[in-house]
């Protein structure tokens, strides 16, 4: 589903990633772990085609990124890939479902088509009862949810989040990662997740942890 060869990037003189390897196959939930200034983002950002390496190789879902120009990836982006960050970005001044369903009619589909995808998916997350509230109207764990079900709502083939649970509460950052799992179990959905916490990364099926610009397991 998304593999990558001999990923190198450097800002400068600063190596941060110096010949990365990694595979990932459908409907994997994998974290990825570090030290603070690892590379963790740095490797989700080139994973997510929002950056490019230096040197190497990337394939998503059959599809050689590297190869895109900027057209064609953003619509690779949208119908392939979603986003969840630490601070969930929704548009303050859109409700819950009306930013739920917009990377569906960025995508061309009917709002109607879009509504329903996305209320599956609200509901699912236990959200069916906040459709109509705006970010500000939301608790942390609802916001986060609500971008959660922004990232899926086009059914991408891989998810990559950046220390989702960053800032919500233990009981939360758990209800989050076992979320995921749900997720995969009723969507197989892949999952490639950011994190500090090495007790969410051991809930996931396999950990990965970035040192000195490596895998180093
Ligand atoms: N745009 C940039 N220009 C120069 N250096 C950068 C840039 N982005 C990141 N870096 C450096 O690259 C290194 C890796 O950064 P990255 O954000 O990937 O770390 P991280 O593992 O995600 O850390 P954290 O856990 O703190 O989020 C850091 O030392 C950082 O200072
Ligand atoms: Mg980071």
């Amino acid at each position: 589903m998304v593999t990558c060869t001999d990923i190198r990037k450097s800002y400068g003189n600063l190596e941060v990633l110096k010949g990365v390897d990694l595979s990932i196959d459908a409907g994997e939930v994998v974290s990825i772990v570090g030290a603070s200034g690892a590379g963790k983002t740095t490797l989700l950002q080139l994973l997510g085609t929002l950056d490019k390496p230096s040197s190497g190789q990337i394939s998503i879902d059959g599809s050689d990124v590297l190869a895109m120009n900027e057209k064609q990836l953003s619509q690779f982006r949208n119908t392939k890939i979603g986003f969840v960050f630490q601070f969930h970005q929704l548009l303050p001044e859109f409700t819950a479902l009306e930013n739920a369903i917009l990377p569906s009619l960025i995508r061309g589909d009917s709002r109607k088509k879009a509504e329903k995808k996305a209320k599956e998916l609200l509901s699912f997350l236990s959200l069916n009862h906040r459709l109509e509230h705006k970010p500000a109207e939301l608790s942390g764990g609802e916001k986060q949810r609500v971008a959660v079900a922004r990232a899926l709502v086009n059914e991408p083939a891989v998810v990559f989040a950046d220390e989702p649970s960053g800032n919500l509460d233990s009981h939360n950052q758990e209800e989050l990662q076992k979320l995921f799992f749900d997720l995969r179990s009723e969507f197989n959905h892949t999952f490639v997740v950011v994190t500090h916490d090495y007790h969410l990364a051991e809930m996931c099926d396999r950990v990965i942890e970035i040192k000195d610009g490596l895998i180093s397991n």
